[in-house]
This record gives C-alpha cells, sequence and structure tokens, in this order.
C-alpha cells in the first residue's frame, strides 16, 4: 500500500552538504518527498520527539546533537514507504549497517547516524503532525 513515513536529515550530514545526496538515494528507492523543510529544532521539539527515550542514558546527548546545527525534516510517500526507508537507512549502528545503505556510506556513530525514520506507519503520523501542518504535505 502506499504510505507516508517521517525522516530527518540530521546534524551531522546536513554540516557535511549531504542533504541532496541522501535526497538521491531516497527519490532512486521510489520514496517521493512529499513534504521538506529545513529547520533549527529546538530543545523542547527534540525532547518531544525522543520522549520515548527519555530514561536512556543517551537522551541528553541526543537532544544536545539534534539541535547542535540545521535539520532537514521530511515526509516520505510510496509504496511501503516505512520499510523501504529503512532499509536504505541501514541499521541504527553504523557498524552494523549494509553495504550500500546511507549509514554505510555516510554516518559517523551510532549518535551521529545521519537520519532518522519512523519504524511504524502508527508512529510515522505522529511524528509527522509534530513538524508539518496538512497542508505543507502536497503528494
Ligand atoms: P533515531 O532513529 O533518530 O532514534 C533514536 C536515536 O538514538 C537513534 O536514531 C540513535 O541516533 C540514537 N542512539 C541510539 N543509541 C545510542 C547510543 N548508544 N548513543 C547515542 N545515541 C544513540
Amino acid at each position: 500500500a502506499i504510505e507516508r513515513t517521517f525522516s530527518i536529515i540530521k546534524p551531522d550530514a546536513t554540516k557535511r552538504n549531504l542533504t541532496g545526496a541522501i535526497n538521491a538515494v531516497f527519490e532512486e528507492a521510489g520514496l517521493r518527498i512529499v513534504a521538506q523543510k529545513r529547520i533549527l529544532m529546538t530543545t523542547a521539539q527534540a525532547q518531544e520527539f525522543y520522549a520515548v527515550h527519555k530514561e536512556r542514558p543517551f537522551y541528553g546527548e541526543l537532544v544536545e546533537f539534534m539541535t547542535s546545527a540545521p535539520v532537514v525534516v521530511q515526509v516520505l510517500e510510496g509504496e511501503n514507504a516505512v520499510a523501504k526507508h529503512r532499509e536504505v537507512m541501514g541499521a541504527t549502528n553504523p557498524a552494523e549497517a549494509a553495504e550500500g545503505t546511507i549509514r554505510k556510506k555516510f554516518a559517523l556513530s551510532v549518535g551521529e547516524n545521519s537520519v532518522h525514520g519512523s519504524d511504524s506507519a502508527e508512529n510515522a503520523a505522529i511524528e509527522i503532525a509534530q513538524f508539518f501542518a496538512g497542508m505543507e504535505i502536497v503528494g
């Protein structure tokens, strides 16, 4: 089925001018960028976005990293978009990411791992609503 997922190109990637290279991977995989904006995430936005990780030891570091430089937030649309996006991103830890994936090619560490993607269609809808108004998504 045609789905939407939420994507973030993270600070380590925007700083290294990799937005276009990462978008090319998405588009080649058949994912359409139906909404996109470059923002400097506020601490409050990052804390809310990562609230499920609040008790983890890396939470503070994660919030600090995500607010340290611009990110590009996106809505991607396509056939099985959630799974396809996760496939092209590769494993969270670049040391475990498959050959040819975005994280294998570009990620610096498990924290500075270049991209975020929703883990389910349900979470995608929640995450999209945190950053986009309905009118900003043009399919
Ligand atoms: P993301 O998909 O954005 O969702 C949670 C993030 O936490 C994850 O990507 C990683 O970048 C980050 N993360 C997971 N484990 C660690 C860790 N051990 N140290 C720092 N960051 C981590």
